[in-house]
């Protein structure tokens, strides 16, 4: 009866609503339903299009067509849980105007609302009645405070139809166990970290380390009852990646074969080389002490070439003309001196040179001559070379006059003669003069 007075209150109210008044407008109308939202215009506005909706003052959608049945509802639910009842469906008028002119209100009901007679199954629901509360189950906790439950069931006797037993199944409550809990153990916070294991770090090593500490006393674990120790290590370990390398001390690698010998004659040197990379010097390391090279003796016993020496020259021979005898007569001649190459040996080389010499002479051995000073000589050295009383001399001295006879002969080529042999020269009236003078600051001889 309600729901029919409502019915007719809405269709009133539709057709006293303001045709001025700005309304919600959609394009689509489902039955009920409006969709895709267009805006707010007037219901005018809006309803030039027959298929559109609005948002009616009610606040349900309303058809812009004219007016309608809508399709019937499905079947409600029967109007009681068990045994006969009735189920109802409805329909509403959508759109603008009547869906029935004159409609008495009873009319108007059988137009919206049907009602039929439906059967359920012939079982009503009961409530069940609850057991007797369980024991108390065990408590919770080993120690201290926990909790416990205890359950019922809903069996006496148990709910017909589907229904149940009012009130809950389990109860909780608080239960003391008369045992002190053990304290667990609880970690302190780190210590800082101790010094690195080294101060440099090392190729061949691995890199030092440092530790810290923590220690299990925050709580500590309790002893009776016993506690649990802290889980997990009471130390930790990392590598100290900040150190400078250390400097690594050079050291000579082995050494290299030897060199071949430094001659092929005689003895020479092999000689053979190391380097400082056994480790090589690095990050302010020490070099290596000592030569990268060292020599050893070696013998080719092969005999050097030995180049020839000249002797010294002979003395000159006899002076000689292939004219017969120039013996005091001034015609020129020649005279020779020899010389040996001496010690050539072993693919030496031989001496360079002439191994003869010849100048031109004349033969004066034995020969009269007038006789005549000679120039003053240049001085001598001074004598002795050293200490005190030291002097040097000059002299002038009886000579042969030579002067009849040529001062160069020879052909082609003009040279000095040179007068060979001792003349017999009357010195009686020139006598050898000798002059001498003392040498002045002349040092001390050495001791
Ligand atoms: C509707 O009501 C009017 C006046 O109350 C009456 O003159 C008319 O005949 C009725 N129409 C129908 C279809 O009953
Ligand atoms: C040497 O002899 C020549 C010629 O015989 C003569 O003219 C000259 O004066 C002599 N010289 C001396 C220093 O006697
Ligand atoms: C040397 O000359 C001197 C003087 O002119 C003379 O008296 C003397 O006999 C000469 N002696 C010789 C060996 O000719």
């Amino acid at each position: 009866m309600v729901q029919v007075l409502w019915t007719s209150l809405v269709l009133l109210i539709t057709f006293r609503e303001s045709v001025s008044q700005e309304v919600k407008c959609y394009s689509r109308f489902d039955n009920g339903d409006c969709g895709d939202l267009l805006g707010e215009v007037t219901i005018e506005d809006c309803c030039l299009n027959p298929h559109y909706g609005y948002i009616g003052a009610d606040g349900k959608c309303k058809f812009c067509g004219p007016a309608s049945w809508s399709e019937w509802t499905p079947w409600g639910r029967c109007s009681v849980p068990c045994k006969e009842g009735v189920s109802q469906r409805r329909r509403e008028c959508q759109g603008r105007g009547k869906c029935t002119l004159n409609s008495s209100l009873e009319e108007l009901q059988k137009l919206t609302l049907e009602t039929k007679v439906c059967i359920e199954p012939d079982c009503c629901p009961e409530h069940g009645q609850w057991s007797k509360w369980g024991e108390w189950q065990p408590c919770s906790a080993t120690c201290e405070k926990g909790m416990r439950k205890r359950m019922r069931t809903c069996t006496e006797p148990p709910p017909r139809c589907g229904s149940s037993c009012e009130g809950p199944s389990e109860e909780e409550e608080h239960c003391l166990v008369d045992r002190v809990c053990p304290t667990h153990g609880g970690w302190s916070n780190w210590e800082s970290w101790q010094p690195c294991s080294g101060t440099c770090a090392r190729e061949d090593l691995p890199r030092p380390t440092q530790r810290r500490y923590r220690s299990c006393s925050n709580p500590p674990p309790s002893s009776v009852p016993p506690g649990d120790e802290c889980p997990g290590l009471g130390s930790e370990t990392r590598t100290c990646d900040e150190l400078p390398s250390c400097p690594v001390n050079g050291n000579w690698g082995p050494w290299g074969p030897p060199s071949s010998c430094s001659v092929t004659c005689g003895v020479g040197v092999n000689e053979m080389l190391r380097q400082c990379d056994n480790p090589a010097t690095k990050h302010g390391g020490l070099p290596c002490s000592g030569s990268n090279k060292d020599t050893q003796i070696c013998n080719t016993k092969n005999h050097c070439p030995v180049d020839g020496q000249w002797s010294q020259w002979g003395t000159w021979e006899e002076c000689k003309s292939n004219r017969g005898n120039i013996k005091c007569r001034k015609i020129g001649g020649q005279q020779r001196r020899q010389r040996w190459c001496e010690h050539t040996g072993f693919g030496g080389l031989t001496c360079e040179g002439k191994i003869t010499d010849y100048r031109p002479c004349f033969d004066i051995k034995s020969c009269y001559f007038d006789s005549k000073l000679s120039e003053w000589s240049e001085w001598s050295h001074c004598e002795p070379p050293c200490g005190e009383g030291v002097k040097r001399t000059r002299e002038r001295k009886c000579i042969p006059n030579l002067s009849e006879y040529p001062e160069a002969i020879g052909y082609p080529i003009k040279a000095k003669a040179y007068f060979e042999g001792k003349p017999k020269v009357n010195c009686t009236l020139l006598k050898d003069t000798k002059e001498t003078l003392a040498c002045i600051k002349v040092p001390l001889c050495d001791t």
